[in-house]
């Protein structure tokens, strides 16, 4: 079974938990069970030796540079998820105009058991982004016998708080928790576990970050982890009218607006940027054509941001696309999914269509 349940999340990429990118498999191996040293090099042009930085800081400063310097300019949403943004995502889940996650949460406890039928006896659940897990306590609650569950999460703080919770409340059911960016190549401890199969879990549409071919490449990797016979419980967000989707992003209390601009925060605290969080203002837009949420933080005026030694010019109204957020329709997401290896074994929908959860098999 699972000799060591340490109480902190184990940094599953061998250094900072956001690293870089590549895939995904559980270790079938002791020795594979190392953590990986994967995360990807600063380049000189962008902080590389600069003594003063942490190496995760050397990291977030190379990945802000290559992204400054895009166009437009850009910041990898990853970031988001220091410990403060995800107490702010937590609050944005509570929010009434955030249908994701109780429509999510709705449609899991309509068709649990169907659910929990598909995942199977002896199941390892394997969840990626698993934030405060609070949807996956259904999940735990009902499974028959589960093998265990392994959180991971780039928000290393939060994982430790959220774990301790779940290991306190399910203290029967072998847990591991990885703080990892899952974007890389990192090692699940699967030989540890007396598991029939694995499932990996991937709630809040989360898929919906990822362009179209790296989520092709996203599922790819997740039907690697999962191995034959193993499947993925996924919440996928529907296209729907604009209003709706739109006010979801756009929220009246400003709680997105706030987590948008935490991004900004963080890079003033890890970088010593300059960024003046009142100079920026946060837009999401529904672009429809692309059927994708646009999230961006818009610069109010022209001005100059200084960044651990660089200068970053913004004219006004420039913006810095942070976050996409893509919705699908069933039928185009079925296609992904099928390019990927999986068959789409089971479709929940909620009544008005917004959200739909799918148990998609290893084929
Ligand atoms: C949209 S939230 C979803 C949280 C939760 N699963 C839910 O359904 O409410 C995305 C989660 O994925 C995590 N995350 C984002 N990018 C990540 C990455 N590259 N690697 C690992 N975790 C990541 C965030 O910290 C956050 O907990």
């Amino acid at each position: 079974m699972n000799p060591v349940v340490p109480d902190s999340p184990e940094n599953a990429n061998g250094g900072p938990a956001s690293s870089a990118s590549a895939p995904v498999a559980p270790s079938a191996s002791p020795a594979q069970q190392a953590p990986l040293r994967n995360g990807k090099e600063p380049s000189g042009a962008s902080g590389a030796g600069d003594p003063a930085l942490s190496a995760s800081a050397a990291v977030l400063l190379a990945d802000v540079m290559e992204g400054m310097g895009r166009a437009p300019k850009s910041l990898p949403c990853k970031y988001l998820y220091d410990a403060a943004g995800s107490r702010l995502f937590d609050r944005i889940t509570e929010l009434s105009a955030y249908y994701p996650t109780a429509t999510e949460r709705a449609i899991m406890q309509a068709h649990l058991d169907e659910m929990v039928a598909c995942l199977g006896r002896r199941c390892l659940l394997l969840e990626y982004g698993s934030g405060s897990s609070l949807k996956t306590r259904l999940l735990l609650d009902q499974m028959s016998d589960p093998a265990g569950y392994v959180a991971i999460d780039i928000s290393e703080e939060h994982l430790a708080a959220s774990m301790r919770r779940l290991r306190a409340a399910y203290p029967h059911i072998p847990m591991r928790a990885l703080a990892a960016d899952y974007t890389t190549s990192f090692a699940v401890p699967s030989a540890e576990f007396e598991a029939a199969r694995a499932v990996v879990y991937f709630p809040g549409s989360t898929i919906g970050n990822f362009e179209p071919r790296e989520a092709l490449d996203f599922l790819t990797r997740m039907a690697g982890a999962a191995g034959p016979g193993g499947g993925l419980l996924i919440g996928v967000d529907l296209e729907k009218d604009r209003p709706t989707v739109e006010a979801a992003y756009n929220d009246a209390e400003g709680v997105t607006a706030a987590f948008n601009k935490n991004l900004l925060r963080r890079l003033n605290r890890e970088l010593g940027a300059t960024f003046d969080l009142d100079a920026f203002r946060h837009r999401a837009v529904y672009n429809l054509d692309e059927g994708r949420i646009e999230m961006s933080l818009v610069s109010a005026c022209r001005q100059t941001v200084r960044v651990n030694g660089h200068s970053v010019g913004f004219a006004e109204g420039e913006p810095i696309l942070v976050e996409y957020s893509y919705k699908f329709t069933l039928a185009r997401f079925r296609r992904l999914a099928e390019r990927a290896g999986f068959a789409v074994q089971k479709v929940w929908t909620d009544a008005n269509r917004l959200f739909s959860v799918q148990y998609l098999r290893v084929r």
